[in-house]
């Protein structure tokens, strides 16, 4: 499936995007585990999280919906998990993986964790290596990527573990084995990375420490209790409405219900330093998140040299960043970002074959990009099968001097359902085919 879209248009209008896929993820888990029937509204009904509530169906929890986004799930304890009845497919969620390796490592059944193309080629072993040290079974294919096979152990241990890259997905993965682990299981960040699981184990009664980079759990039979909530808006999927907003000609966007956890708000930081009018209206609180409506404004944008620290908290929006780096005067610089490479897809490479496809002079560099703001042209992209890659570069058209086609979209479904209706309906020319 290919998107098609046409040059030019206007964007504007209110809209309300999916709802957040780390968090829908880290529901899902803890609700299976939890004594008692949950409820969240806002459930992101995109294929990877579809996935996380079919791997517990397939262990035997009984789990609703999502209908009209709201999933229930009807918890059954710790170790109420039953083996199923054959390999987990995550399909294209590393999120899905990595988490729940952490949580399959402390079960007394076996599980082998499978995944699609993409997610078969990326590393595990930065999995592996700190689940083994607390004393999991865990093997990988060659290379250390998936398939991930689990293999049940007598115990597992805490650990102190410090974090050798910025990885909200490693720091969850320990903390849930850590559930199941005798002691304390400490992780040490490097860099301030979300921290929805923080959140939610609280959120789910089980107490989580602080202390500086430093986060813990402790381990034990303590059961976590059932929790209902409403799941923000997905600013990683706001973050396509919004540069559209921010580019096109007199744009104009509210897009409602946004979650802004300041471990996710690097897009906005980012963004406002290169002159974009964003709002930030209606703060609130929803479940354990902080929430807001995003009033975007079309901006002239000028390039920069996007602090280093700012580049964790913005990790999944650089594809949106760098198509507005590109309607920027001058030039944006992305450093510090190698984590890029190992996204569902190279994300360095795909960007900058992307943007040089319509254009627009980029320098590769081995942890970022060198942007030049220009004229997008008409053109062709791959998308590598990479849903933020797609609808990156389906905004790009706004600014285009002729169509632009994007390759191989399918998985836009993974995070972000509706998205073509959605964004037709703000004033982007584009179809499906
Ligand atoms: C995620 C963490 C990030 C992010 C991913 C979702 C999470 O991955 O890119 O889309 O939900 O924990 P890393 O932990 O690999 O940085």
């Amino acid at each position: 499936m290919d998107f098609h879209v046409s040059p030019g248009g206007r964007i504007a209008g209110t809209c309300r995007v999916p709802g957040d896929k780390s968090i829908s993820h880290r529901a899902v888990m803890l609700a299976a585990l939890a004594d008692g029937e949950s409820r969240f509204e806002g459930f992101l009904a995109g294929a990877d999280t579809l996935a996380t509530a079919a791997a517990f169906r397939a262990m035997g929890v009984a789990i609703d919906g999502p209908r009209d986004g709201v999933l229930t799930v009807r918890g059954v304890g710790l170790h109420g998990l039953k083996p199923p009845p054959g390999p987990l497919d995550m399909g294209n969620a590393g999120t899905g993986m990595r988490l729940l390796a952490g949580l399959m490592a402390g079960q007394r059944f076996g599980v082998t964790l499978v995944g699609d193309e993409s997610l078969s080629r990326r590393p595990m072993r930065r999995v592996i290596g700190p689940l083994r040290q607390m004393g999991a079974d865990i093997s990988a294919a060659e290379g250390d990527t998936p398939p991930l096979a689990l293999s049940p152990v007598e115990s597992l241990h805490g650990i102190d573990y410090a974090l050798p890259m910025a990885s909200a997905q490693v720091k969850s993965c320990l903390l849930l084995a850590g559930l199941y682990a005798a002691g304390r299981t400490c992780v040490t960040e490097p860099a301030p990375t979300r921290d929805h699981t923080e959140r939610m184990l609280s959120a789910f009664g089980r107490a989580v420490s602080r202390d500086g980079a430093r986060v813990c759990v402790e381990g034990g039979a303590a059961p976590l209790k059932a929790a209902s909530f409403a799941i923000p808006g997905d600013i990683s999927s706001a973050a396509f409405p919004l540069v559209a907003a921010l580019i096109a000609d007199g744009g104009e966007a509210l897009i409602e219900n946004v979650g802004i956890n300041p471990t996710r708000t690097g897009i906005l930081d980012i963004l406002r330093a290169m002159g974009a009018d964003i709002a930030l209206l209606n703060p609130r609180e929803a479940g354990a998140e902080p929430v807001a409506d995003l009033r975007v404004r079309a901006s002239a944008l000028r390039g920069i040299a996007v602090p280093p620290e700012l580049v964790p908290l913005a990790i999944d929006e650089f594809p949106a960043i760098a198509v507005a780096a590109a309607c920027a005067t001058g030039e944006t610089l992305i450093t510090g970002a190698e984590e890029l490479r190992v996204k569902e897809s190279d994300r360095i490479a795909a960007i900058a074959n992307g943007l040089a496809a319509l254009g627009i002079a980029v320098g590769v560099l081995p942890d970022g990009l060198r942007i030049q703001g220009g004229q997008f042209r008409g053109g062709v992209v791959e998308s590598h099968g990479d849903h933020r890659i797609a609808m990156a570069f389906s905004l790009a058209a706004l600014r285009a001097d002729g169509p632009v086609q994007i390759r191989d979209c399918v998985n836009v479904g993974t995070s972000f359902p509706g998205y073509v209706d959605l964004m037709r309906g703000l004033g982007l020319g584009i179809r499906a085919s």
